[in-house]
């Protein structure tokens, strides 16, 4: 039986039994409550509280319908025979006609009779009561005494498996009735088969608050899903041996050469998944739907790269999807722009990884390796060795280069290093607050003003371009001491929109090759892609760190100094103030390039600042000299 065949005939059965065909809704619902449509109920949810009348909009109390469904809680299990991220349900609803009776009668005579299912080969799960509600004995009689079911057939089950209900948002809820259908009698009688329909005793109403209001007219809510159906109805063993895949996975199989059949089927259900939120209107962003497709999406590309991909699947994969459900969804009829969406991300995409894998593997690089005493002591079970990915790196990966967490998590999988998860949400949050009390200092009408109060801007795009001259102030005034000496010290700075000017204790003017060298090395340490960073210390250990500071300025005894270079890195000893002697970097690996007391803000990373240039020197009376700047961002 085809799926087309397995559509009609669903359609039909129900709307021989008067109920009204509904067609799917979008998958990005109404309902504010929910990011995408999870099942097929929700499009019916007033209807089951009495809010809407389901004869004015149906002229029925019962509808059926295929919906378009998609979810992500069962990401980890995609690429198995049986789980998919988007995927389509079958399901009749009832809203005050009909009830348990009716409801388990018309899913066995479905099963049975239409589809030829063998009974020897169902089984059944019912709700086995728990503390607040009692076991669903009403549904036992009716597969038992009335469908004649034997009770080896039927089993009993907790909430987890034998309720459905909203997770985290408000909805109608109740107990369930499963169907299941196994090899044969004996597996059968064990519990072993493939869950294909769900049926939900709507009996209650789930409020914001999590407690349960009786519903005062009980409803029925099932789902069946079209692909586990149709591995039923066409001796398939898995999903993706159905002809709502086949045709996909050939040409997946045909362009590329010798994939794991996993990576085949994650790659035919991304982009599959992908074309019907694109369809729908979802366009990648870093926000809910958009981030789920921009996820999806972003997995679809890296596959192609990690797996040595060469053809592009989703355009082809496109034609396929639309030759099995264009005339179904018209919608996916729109190859062109499902397309331009798709190439747009692409690009996107292609720029921030190749320098998010420069950072990783820079950092995989810089890992250590295992050695023969960390293996004996893992023999021995006291091992301790592992090499982290700390939470605040990756995050950086997230953020500045738009990598997808699930993406980085796989590339430390790959190379067995830890991901710090916790690390990673911890930044995550952290940033979320920064980047709303950012917002508002940024926009809050005065203009940008920092605690140096050597910067002044207006728009955010002025403050972006401040805060990269602010950058390369720090930069060029640690290549200036390494060019000319560490008799060079900072006199004064200002900075707007257009350059930056740096006034330096120094008492001739500098040649063109000091100049060159200056804007060479700058280049060098920017290009080098070094993180930017801040700590806060008290001031003793400030100097302590070498940093550069103001000596007639007076500080407070909590002060920020900020890094240029590895992290936990200390002074090179090049721009460490001779009066504090050699720096003691108490067995902290690496050297920064420039360590200062500053209040911030700086770009997070050196690239950010764009390419350095001197515009121009000039003398500002005796020993001093000032530099304009400029940089050009790509
Ligand atoms: N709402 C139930 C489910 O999604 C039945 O349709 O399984």
């Amino acid at each position: 039986m085809t799926s087309i065949e397995l559509r009609k005939k669903f359609l039909n059965f129900f709307k021989d039994r008067n109920h009204t065909v509904v067609s799917s809704s979008s998958l990005v619902p109404n309902d504010s409550s929910v990011l995408l449509t999870t099942a097929g109920m929700q499009q019916f949810k007033p209807y089951y509280t009495g809010k809407v009348d389901p004869i004015r909009d149906f002229g029925s109390k019962s509808t059926v319908s295929i919906q378009k469904c998609f979810r992500t809680s069962d990401i980890e299990e995609v690429g198995d025979d049986t789980h998919l991220s988007f995927f389509e349900m079958f399901g009749n609803f009832s809203f005050g006609d009909y009830f348990k009776k009716e409801a388990i009668h018309y899913a066995y005579k479905f099963v049975v009779e239409e589809l030829g299912i063998e009974r020897n080969r169902i089984y059944v799960t019912i709700f086995a009561g728990d503390n607040s509600v009692s076991g669903d004995e009403e549904s036992f009689k009716i597969w038992n005494e009335e469908i004649g079911l034997p009770k080896k057939q039927i089993k009993r089950r907790g909430r987890s498996d034998n309720w459905w209900g909203p997770t985290g948002s408000e909805g109608p809820c109740g107990p369930t009735t499963e169907i299941y259908v196994a090899k044969n009698l004996d597996d059968a009688r064990l519990g072993n088969g493939l869950e294909i329909w769900n049926i939900v005793f709507n009996e209650y109403y789930q409020n914001k608050k999590g407690d349960f209001d009786k519903l005062e007219i009980p409803g029925i809510d099932t789902g069946m899903g079209l692909e586990r159906l149709a591995v039923m109805t066409q001796g398939a063993n898995n999903i993706f041996e159905t002809d709502l895949f086949i045709p996909i996975i050939r040409q997946i199989k045909e362009v590329s050469n010798g994939l794991e059949p996993r990576i085949i089927r994650i790659l035919a259900d991304h982009i599959r998944s992908s074309i019907f939120l694109i369809a729908d209107g979802v366009r990648p962003s870093n926000k809910e739907t958009g981030y789920i497709l921009r996820r999806f999406l972003r997995k679809v590309i890296v596959y192609g790269s990690k797996y040595d991909i060469h053809a592009d699947l989703f355009p082809v994969v496109l034609e396929r999807v639309a030759e099995i459900f264009g005339e179904i969804y018209p919608d996916l009829k729109n190859k062109e722009e499902i397309l331009n969406v798709y190439y747009e991300e692409k690009g996107k995409f292609n720029k921030a990884l190749s320098n998010g894998l420069k950072i990783f593997n820079d950092f995989v690089l810089r890992i250590k390796p295992e050695n023969s005493i960390h293996k004996l002591q893992k023999i021995l079970g006291i091992g301790r060795f592992q090499n982290i990915f700390h939470g605040k790196e990756a995050f950086s990966l997230y953020e500045t280069y738009g990598l997808p967490k699930e993406l980085i998590q796989e590339f430390c999988e790959e190379k067995g290093i830890v991901f710090d998860e916790k690390g990673f949400d911890e930044e995550y949050k952290k940033h979320q607050e920064v980047s709303r009390a950012g917002s508002e200092k940024k926009f809050g009408g005065h203009g940008l003003v920092l605690d140096t109060g050597e910067l002044k801007a207006g728009s955010q795009e002025d403050s972006e371009k401040v805060i990269k001259l602010h950058t390369a102030t720090h930069l060029l005034q640690q290549a200036l001491r390494n060019v000319l000496g560490n008799d060079v010290k900072q006199m004064g700075s200002d900075i707007n929109s257009e350059r930056g000017r740096f006034d330096f204790s120094f008492n001739r003017k500098l040649t063109e090759e000091e100049i060159e060298k200056v804007e060479e090395e700058i280049n060098e340490i920017i290009n080098k892609d070094l993180p930017v960073y801040y700590k806060e210390m008290s001031i003793e250990e400030a100097k302590e760190t070498g940093a550069l500071y103001f000596f007639k300025e007076k500080y407070p005894n909590k002060v920020r100094v900020y890094f240029i270079g590895p992290k936990d890195g200390f002074p090179s000893t090049s721009s460490r103030p001779a009066e504090l002697g050699e720096a003691r970097p108490k067995g902290v690996a690496g050297r920064a390039y420039s360590v200062e007391f500053c209040g911030g803000p700086h770009v997070e990373n050196t690239l950010k600042v764009g390419k350095f240039k001197i515009q121009k020197q000039e003398s500002v009376g005796a020993g001093v000299r000032r530099i304009k700047f400029g940089v050009i961002t790509a």
